[in-house]
């Protein structure tokens, strides 16, 4: 966690202390009532910045064919910013060359998962249609393509897949043209695929199961093993537009998802599988992309460009089939979300009103109602945690020095 943001939750943290000191006092009892307090911690990018500790091309260094003015310097499309206004100086710039190139030297040899793009904001333009992601195995020789940009919005950050392409360089180039070639950012991403594989955490399930030994979870096993007669792979019964689905039983940016396709026979039964983000059960929120075809026990990713959602979701869709899975990954390069507990001691000095449920109900309703007009109301769940009297020592003494008396 950034310093910045552990002061803002210390912050947070400090003013809920002086909401509770500022409830009226009044009736009081010999009772304590406990107080726990869940803080979802939702510590999600802005936007602005990029992951660090992932992205290798971050510890590159950067070079093109030319640098525009002498102010479109190659390093700006690694200075770990999404920012896009090249008028700010915050992108790389080229000369309108003859196919100009940019390249990261990543200065050790990797299996390349996905480089990320951010073109320009500030400029609509189409300078970069056409141009190509190459993993380069030497400087500016043994290319191998790993995608075509044809269109990306102003400003915005996509995601290409390169199928674990080996090498050290990653670069940027437009052929057959003289262009100029703009880049905003570059995050170079290699496998083993960075961040948390959160499809472990869920539950599965799918329209029908074919088997005894292919019920949903099997996708969710943890294991890349393929042979579906095994029973290493879920499997739907043949029917019209199987699904399969995972419930993350949270919401997160999903960034990449992983399909391993049965290895031991009928691998093409996979082609035209979708993959799909649910925000809420069956609501099909935004699509990563389709399974144009895969070879038998092969793994294929797919980007989500961070979009949130509660269930990854495969669907055949308008055509009756079987849907076999070997694993299903699902990865969030975000930190996932944390969630604090904090435990407010509140004790009353006089009388035993905080005794009954009925009465400590009403404390934690006016509790709530105290902390909702401070903060979002998802930011926090207020439960009941329980009451001691006076003489048993409080579990958190330093808390209760915040309330000594409550007014209900
Ligand atoms: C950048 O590329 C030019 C031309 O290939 C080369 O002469 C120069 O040494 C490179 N600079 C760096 C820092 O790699
Ligand atoms: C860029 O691609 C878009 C979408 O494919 C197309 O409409 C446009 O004409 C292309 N522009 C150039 C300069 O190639
Ligand atoms: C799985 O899906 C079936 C059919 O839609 C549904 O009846 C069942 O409740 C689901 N189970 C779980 C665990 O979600
Ligand atoms: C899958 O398992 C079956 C049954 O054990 C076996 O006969 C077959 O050879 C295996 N196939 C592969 C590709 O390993
Ligand atoms: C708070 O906790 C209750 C009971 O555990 C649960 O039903 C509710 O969904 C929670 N709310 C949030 C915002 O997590």
């Amino acid at each position: 966690m950034s310093s910045s943001s552990e002061m803002e939750q210390k912050r947070k943290f400090d003013r809920l202390k002086l909401r509770i000191l500022l409830l009226p006092n009044g009736v009081c009892s010999t009772f304590l009532l406990m107080l726990l307090l869940l803080w979802r911690d939702l510590r999600e990018s802005d936007g602005t910045s990029v992951t660090e500790g992932i992205n290798v091309a971050l510890r590159g260094i950067a070079n093109q064919s030319s640098t525009f003015e002498g102010v479109g310097l190659a390093s700006k499309a690694i200075d770990g910013s999404l920012a896009s206004n090249y008028l700010q100086k915050e992108c790389s710039h080229t000369d309108k060359d003859y196919e100009p190139w940019w390249a990261v030297d990543l200065l050790d040899t990797y299996h390349v998962a996905f480089v990320a793009i951010t073109s320009r904001g500030d400029f609509v333009n189409q300078r970069l249609n056409g141009s190509e992601i190459q993993v380069w195995g030497d400087w500016y020789s043994h290319h191998s393509r790993c995608a075509t940009i044809f269109s990306i919005g102003t400003g915005e950050t996509r995601f290409y897949p390169c199928g674990g392409l080996k090498g050290r360089y990653v670069a940027v180039v437009i052929p057959g043209r003289r262009e100029f070639l703009t880049l905003c950012e570059v995050q170079v991403f290699t496998l083993p695929l960075p961040g948390t594989n959160i499809a472990l955490l869920g539950t599965a399930n799918q329209s029908s199961t074919a088997q005894s030994f292919s019920e949903a979870g099997k996708a969710i096993d943890g294991s890349l093993a393929s042979n579906y007669s095994q029973g290493q792979c879920s499997s739907t019964d043949y029917e019209y537009q199987p699904w399969w689905a995972v419930d993350l039983l949270d919401t997160y940016p999903v960034t990449f998802v992983a399909i391993t396709n049965r290895g031991d026979a009928v691998s093409e039964s996979i082609s035209g599988a979708e993959i799909q983000i649910w925000d809420t059960w069956n609501n099909v929120h935004s699509k990563c992309g389709t399974v144009i075809s895969m070879g038998a026990g092969e793994t294929s990713f797919f980007s989500c460009g961070s979009v949130k959602g509660r269930y990854v979701a495969v669907v055949i869709p308008e055509i009756s089939g079987f849907l076999t899975l070997c694993e299903v990954q699902v990865f969030t390069l975000h930190p996932p979300i944390q969630k604090t507990v904090l435990r407010v001691v509140l004790a009353s000095a006089v009388g035993n009103a905080l005794e009954t449920p009925e009465s400590q109900d009403l404390v934690l309703r006016n509790l709530e109602a105290h902390i909702e007009t401070h903060f979002a109301a998802d930011t926090f769940n207020l439960t009941r945690g329980g009451y001691h009297i006076e003489s048993q020592a409080p579990a958190v003494k330093e808390e209760t020095k915040t309330q000594d008396c409550l007014g209900i």
